[in-house]
């Protein structure tokens, strides 16, 4: 039996629960990849899923789904970028060596060496051929903040748009791409990341600490809650006051996130078009996943986290 590293999370608690250990090698079924992983991200979903700190009313239904005391699959992660290993006899989309991205879904197991996946897109997962232009560590961040931003703003397209939260992973994708259609963009964050949020095209930036941000909202089109509903501020209220008659608020916590490889290919278009950059703030070891958990914890991490798994490329 071939062994392979993985990171288990045995119980929900805090960072420290996440132990290295060896785990089985997984072996691909016909209908199935083997990916090896390259690069994996502390994504803000690890987070509740190690943690397990919801509301009671998402803690109940996702302990259902996920483990009662502890997650069903103890590798926990869902994104992930690496190169295809080898492939079960009915696989039609990829072959060996190919380099893909994706979502690992409810099938969780991004912590690890290596991962099976289905071809075909279902609640355990999707994935695609991964930009050509970026790294493995960016990836993971284009598969999570692009899914997440994709998703929500097909429907909701304007010409003036405000992103609340334009400083995480799926804010800054979401300021590059209503940009890319032509938007006037007004990103927020707070006071450390304002020039950054410029530096991504927004064309005004309101910080959300500021005691009369308020005053410096406009009429919009278009808003994107890019934080989710845990994250507010008196901005964030005052937000929906500001739409325009026909406008439109969504938050990307409105409906469940859909695994779709088809937009991973869109997404893919988009970085190869150079229309959008995927953003890292840190790049952590596999050894130091508690400390990217930690770090992750604080609410303020600039694009994405990535954890690098292996880099025999
Ligand atoms: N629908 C689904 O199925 C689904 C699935 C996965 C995730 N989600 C949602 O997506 C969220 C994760 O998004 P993400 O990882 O892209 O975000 P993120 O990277 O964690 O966002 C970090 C940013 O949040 C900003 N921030 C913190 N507190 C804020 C506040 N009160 N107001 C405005 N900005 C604030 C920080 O900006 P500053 O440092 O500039 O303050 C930081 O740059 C999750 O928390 C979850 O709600 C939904």
């Amino acid at each position: 039996m071939e062994t392979m590293k993985a990171i288990l999370c045995k119980k929900y608690g805090p960072p420290e629960i996440l132990q290295i250990s060896e785990s089985t090698k997984p072996t691909p079924t016909k209908h199935e990849v083997l990916i090896k992983i390259f690069a994996t991200s502390v994504t803000n979903s690890d987070i509740f899923i190690r943690s397990s700190k919801l509301p009671l009313l998402f803690m109940i239904p996702m302990r259902l789904f996920i483990g009662l005391t502890g997650p069903r699959n103890p590798i926990i992660g869902e994104v992930f970028s690496g190169k295809i290993e080898s492939i079960g006899s009915e696989i039609k989309r990829f072959k060996p060596g190919d380099k893909v991205y994706g979502f690992t879904g409810f099938s969780l197991g991004a912590y690890a060496d290596y991962k099976c996946m289905k071809e075909v897109d279902s609640k355990r997962g999707c994935l695609a051929i991964m930009p050509d232009n970026i790294n493995f560590e960016e990836a993971t961040s284009a598969a999570y903040g692009g899914l997440l931003a994709l998703q929500s703003m097909e429907k909701g397209e304007g010409q003036n748009v405000l992103i609340y939260g334009a400083s995480g992973t799926t804010g800054t994708f979401a300021v590059q791409y209503a940009k890319h259609l032509g938007a006037t963009v007004t990103g927020v964050c707070g006071p450390s990341n304002i020039d950054f949020v410029k530096s991504l095209g927004a064309d005004k930036v309101i910080d959300y600490t500021e005691p009369d941000a308020v005053n410096a909202l406009e009429t919009y089109d278009f808003i994107l809650d890019a934080v989710g509903t845990a994250k507010t501020s008196e901005l964030k209220k005052a937000c929906k006051k500001s739409l325009s008659k026909s406008g439109w608020y969504a938050s990307i916590d409105d409906s469940a996130l859909l695994l779709e490889s088809d937009r991973l290919d869109k997404i893919t278009e988009l970085i190869e078009a150079g229309r959008i950059m995927p953003i890292t703030d840190r790049t952590y070891p596999f050894e130091q996943i508690v400390e990217a958990h930690r770090y992750v914890e604080t609410g303020h991490k600039r694009g994405n986290v990535a954890i690098t798994v292996n880099t025999d490329y």
